[in-house]
């Protein structure tokens, strides 16, 4: 167990230290963004469990929808018609590294249901 904790942990550490650098790409924006906003609820990274069971992992999100049409609905606000979840509305930049972060994650294809 720690063994799997240990690079989660790693990578919320520099998830915040890139936060404010100019340097940091779309990518590490994104992944910023998306542990700011929606980890409370959302497993955001590349392993680990949704801590809210509804809320679907972002690695997983290609199987349900394109990853790159949630752009409309982020930019516009998402709205899931769930009370437990948020409505967002992100800037046009935010938008961008959002997606970028969320295309770089998806894990393989779909599995066989
Ligand atoms: C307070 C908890 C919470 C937070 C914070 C949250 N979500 Fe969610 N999200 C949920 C839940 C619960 C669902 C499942 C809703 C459903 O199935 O009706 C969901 C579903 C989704 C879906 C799939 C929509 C669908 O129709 O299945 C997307 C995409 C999504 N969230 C994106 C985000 C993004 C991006 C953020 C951060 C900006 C975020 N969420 C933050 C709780 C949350």
């Amino acid at each position: 167990m720690k063994a799997l904790l240990a690079p989660l942990f790693a990578l919320t550490i520099v998830g915040c230290a890139t936060e404010s650098s100019p340097q940091q790409t779309l990518v590490e924006r994104g992944r910023t963004l998306a542990s700011v906003n929606c980890s409370d609820c959302h497993a955001v990274g590349a392993t680990g469990e949704s801590p809210a069971p509804e809320a679907p992992a972002f690695r997983r999100l290609h199987e349900k929808y394109r990853v790159d049409t949630l752009q409309e609905a982020l930019a516009e606000g998402i709205s899931v018609g769930h009370p437990a979840m948020p409505q967002f509305m992100f800037t046009p930049a935010d938008v961008d590294a959002m997606i970028a972060y969320l295309q770089s994650i998806q894990a393989g294809p779909p599995p066989v249901q």
